[in-house]
């Protein structure tokens, strides 16, 4: 069955047509094209595919897409304005915090959400919020480095 599913995506009320059982992960790359969001795993182990929720960080794997009704979706589109990078994307960026990147939206977005609930976070908050994400080049040293810098930035409040 498909229904007609009304949220907001990116700052922006969408209406949009679904089937009852496709994941938002498959809705968001397939059917709205934004391929920000990253498969890995494909089973809720890996991160890539975290988006904000309500601001709260989700593994769009294994949401359906159908239980956002009514709800705000933030995904790494919606980072940055006018050019200009996001906190968090300029944590990643000037503290080397991604080196292939596949895995960088999610931890992004995991990110993102931290500092929209805990604009201060220690080191051990930083690591317990993106214990749901893997990197496989990286170590996590740079990641946490660049969360921490992100933190610190004017714009980390209004936008991270
Ligand atoms: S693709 Fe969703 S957790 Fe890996
Ligand atoms: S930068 Fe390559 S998997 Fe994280």
């Amino acid at each position: 069955m498909r229904r007609l599913l009304a949220f907001t995506l990116n700052g922006r009320d969408r209406s949009e047509a679904v089937a009852d059982n496709m994941l938002l992960l498959d809705f968001l790359r397939e059917q709205l094209g934004l391929t920000g969001t990253k498969t890995g795993c494909d089973g809720g182990e890996c991160g890539a595919c975290t988006v904000l929720i309500d601001d709260k960080p989700t593994l769009s794997c294994l949401t359906l897409a159908a239980t956002v009704a009514g709800k705000r979706v933030d995904t790494i589109e919606a980072l940055g304005a006018d050019g200009q990078l996001s906190a968090v994307q300029r944590g990643f960026h000037e503290k080397l915090g991604s080196q292939c990147g596949y895995c960088t939206p999610g931890f992004i977005m995991a990110s993102a959400g931290l500092l929209r609930r805990n604009p201060d976070p220690s080191d051990e908050e930083i690591l317990e919020a993106l214990g749901s994400n893997i990197c496989r080049c990286t170590g996590y040293v740079k990641i946490i480095e660049a969360v921490a810098y992100a933190a610190e930035l004017p714009a980390a409040g209004a936008s991270p």
